[in-house]
């Protein structure tokens, strides 16, 4: 089979590979019918994610068809048409039957970082009874490879451990897909303001047309005036970080309001100032999360009865085997107004 292949930082290939096969009794192989690229494969191109090898198979988000399952597997038989998450999960240990799937002590996120991935014919999954979706037969397939990652990265990791709440100003830095999906998510709660900050002003226009109430160059204008004056001088209820970088994070906590929620969702490689000094007295509540996709059933739900329409974030579509142009394309967002691209494996 054909698949995107990673050879360190800066090298790709779209090259023959072996055909996966069954390891476990509890895996399933999937024939991949459409994927996707996320932000973190970039980071992983970059070299950002040094457990990554030279060999593996990139990709962590998708859908398909079952082509085999394992003895042990009881949920799904081949043909049956299945949404991939982006964490396997035994269901088993400890984390798991927390709810912290991401923590899985035999899984989490390993798909196209650990273990071979989804851009690729072919993916094995481990777990397929815990981390594999039933899809309907007349379920739009491009919508519901959002629900692989950042539909439920933007909502667990950015509304719910937000704790937006109705009437809340809301604070989204970052209008990337996932802070879109953010934004998107964060409407089930009917917040009062939805405030973006990006400084790419195609994105910004975008989160327009997905409820933003508010939009903010941080290039252009200074944030944290703006934000202050379109709260009445209290700051954000909430405020979501979906970029990554230091100077993200600070504007969130020098946005936030008096018992105010700022929840991170950027994968940070640097450290990043905390200032303790000014937000020791103020009720903040700061949190992390690793995306646990245990509000993917949910998620699916309001997708299949277009409550949350995620189609909306595609840009652009390719065939399976030009990936490479996909690449060139979502590496270069901002030229290219791109914000999810589609691939699809006929
Ligand atoms: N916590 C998790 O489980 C999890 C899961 C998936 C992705 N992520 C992370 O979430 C983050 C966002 O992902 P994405 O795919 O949307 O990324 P992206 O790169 O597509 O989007 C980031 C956005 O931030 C904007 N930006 C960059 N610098 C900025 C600045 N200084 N001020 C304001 N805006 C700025 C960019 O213009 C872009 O629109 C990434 O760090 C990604 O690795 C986390
Ligand atoms: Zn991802
Ligand atoms: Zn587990």
């Amino acid at each position: 089979m054909k698949a995107l292949v990673y050879h360190g930082p800066g090298n790709k290939a779209w090259e023959e590979k072996p055909k996966p096969v069954l390891l476990e009794a509890t895996d399933a192989i999937v024939k991949i019918y459409k994927t996707t690229i996320c932000g973190t494969d970039l980071h992983i191109l970059k070299g950002d994610v040094p457990e990554v090898t030279d060999g593996r198979i990139l990709g962590h988000e998708g859908m398909g068809v079952i082509e085999e399952t394992g003895t042990a597997v009881t949920s799904f038989k081949k043909g049956d048409k299945v949404l991939i998450s982006c964490i396997s999960s035994c269901g088993k240990c400890d984390y798991c039957k927390k709810g912290m799937y991401s923590h899985c002590e035999k899984g989490g996120w390993i798909l196209g970082h650990l273990i071979d991935g989804t851009q690729a014919e072919y993916v094995r999954i481990p777990f397929a009874d815990n981390s594999l979706y039933h899809i309907p037969e007349n379920a739009d397939s491009d919508a519901v490879v959002m629900l692989s990652d950042i539909l439920p990265t933007g909502f667990e990791c950015g509304v719910l451990n937000g704790q937006v709440k109705p009437g809340d100003s809301v604070v989204i830095v970052g209008a990337g897909p996932i802070g879109l999906a953010a934004l998107l998510t964060a409407q089930f709660y009917t917040p009062a303001a939805l405030i973006m900050i990006d400084v790419d002003n195609n994105r910004l226009q975008a989160s327009k047309a997905f409820g933003a109430t508010h939009t903010i160059n941080s290039v252009e204008e200074d944030a944290v005036k703006k934000v202050f004056a379109l709260t009445e001088n209290r700051g954000a209820d909430v405020a979501i970080e979906a970029v990554g970088v230091p100077a993200t994070f600070e504007l969130c906590a020098s946005v936030i309001a008096a018992g105010g929620r700022i929840a991170n969702i950027g994968v940070h490689g640097k450290p990043v100032d905390l200032h303790l000094e000014t937000l020791w007295s103020r009720n903040i509540t700061i949190t992390t999360r690793l995306v646990d996709t245990v509000t993917t059933p949910m998620l699916l739900k309001t997708v299949l009865s277009n409550k949350l329409e995620p189609a909306k974030l595609i840009t652009h579509h390719f065939a399976l085997n030009d990936i490479i142009n996909a690449y060139d394309t979502f590496q270069h967002a901002a030229r290219e107004k791109a914000l999810k691209v589609i691939l699809t494996n006929e």
